[in-house]
């Protein structure tokens, strides 16, 4: 298959190009750098079935010859990300969303866009299944992004209902793994940043409220089996092991050997108290469920982490505690 990804030089769109190439696909991928890095692309020099191509997607664009499955993961994803560049973050959403469908549908290429759990935005319902509408601000700080994939999910559902593109929406929950930006502001490559460095932990409120973590190589492959599906309606792809942000402050504490204590910081504008995937409808048509536990998850990260420290052990990440959240 010859699959065009945007958002490829990011954390999830290198991984996704990695997966791609093993598989024997071609890949042509798309990135203005708004986010992401030269070097999470960087191992693929020289590969002759890689083409890079600098690209804003929101501006209206060419690309030649075939194309069999058009890959939509260009979006700022972290809330520090999202937050200093806002406009991007809406324009990316609707003018690229509808950009990459465009070119999904004059090649009569399928559609894959990666969507988020933030479409459910604190949510009521727990955990939270593809069936629930959300309960997101609309006008809040988050709501750049929160609805920019609402608008996204809404788009892909047009184009699938008035054109019959062959559409795939995968709602992500919070992935972490290698080639996340230490200091993008996640509770990952923060506390792990703050842990190797014996650091505090910043836990911001009362460290009570829940997340999940999928590793990134599970994502990749649900996105991988979901691209290849019939399946048109939203699907959850993530991890619903659940623990409170200080159970994960402990886990990392263990696994880094670190004795850093946790400091306490106000709880940002609409942070989601809980956040917990139901994958049953994965789980049911994709026969996809996460196989790497947490422990081996943050060893491959953790080992990630300490080589660019090596590389650059000055302060590669500062964690304002007045910023913008965390997922
Ligand atoms: N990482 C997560 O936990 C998570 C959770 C939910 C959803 N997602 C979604 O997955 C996708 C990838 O997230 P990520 O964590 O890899 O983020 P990332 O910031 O590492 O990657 C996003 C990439 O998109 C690129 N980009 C942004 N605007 C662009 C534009 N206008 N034109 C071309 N490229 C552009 C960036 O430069 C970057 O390389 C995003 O759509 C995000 O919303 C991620």
């Amino acid at each position: 298959m010859r699959v065009v990804v945007s958002g490829a030089a990011g954390f999830i769109g290198s991984h996704f190009c990695d997966r791609l190439l093993a598989e024997g696909h071609e890949v042509i991928a798309l990135d203005n750098f708004l986010t992401g890095s030269e070097r999470n692309l960087s191992h693929l020099d020289g590969d002759g079935r890689f083409r890079f191509v600098w690209q804003d997607i929101t501006v209206p664009f060419q690309v030649a010859g075939d194309v069999d499955t058009v890959v939509n993961l260009a979006s700022p994803a972290s809330p520090k990300d999202y937050m200093e560049h806002p406009i991007e973050t809406l324009d990316v959403g609707s003018a690229g969303t509808r950009n990459m469908l465009e070119l999904a549908l004059e090649k009569g290429a399928s559609f894959l866009l990666s969507s988020t759990s933030e479409c459910y935005g604190d949510p009521l319902v727990h955990p939270q299944a593809e069936t629930y509408w959300g309960n997101v601000n609309p006008v809040g700080p988050r709501s750049c992004y929160d609805e920019s994939k609402r608008f996204a999910e809404a788009l892909t559902m047009a184009y699938h209902r008035r054109h019959d593109v062959r559409t795939n929406i995968a709602r992500i929950f919070n992935t972490y793994g290698p080639r996340m930006k230490l200091d993008d502001g996640r509770v990952v490559p923060a506390f792990l940043d703050q842990a190797l460095r014996g650091e505090p932990l910043t836990v911001f409120g009362d460290g009570s409220q829940t997340r999940s973590f999928c590793y990134v190589s599970d994502l990749v492959d649900g996105l991988y089996r979901l691209m290849q599906s019939e399946e048109r309606l939203p699907v959850n792809l993530g991890n619903p092991l659940e623990m409170t942000i200080l159970q994960f402050a402990e886990h990392i504490r263990e696994r880094t050997g670190s004795s850093s204590e946790v400091r306490y910081h106000p709880l940002p504008e609409d942070d989601p108290r809980q956040r917990k995937p139901d994958i049953s409808r994965a789980r049911r048509i994709l026969g996809w469920e996460p196989q790497i536990s947490l422990d081996e998850g943050l060893r491959y990260t953790i080992a990630y982490f300490q080589g660019l420290m090596k590389k650059s052990p000055e302060s590669l990440s500062e964690v304002k505690p007045s910023g913008p959240g965390r997922k």
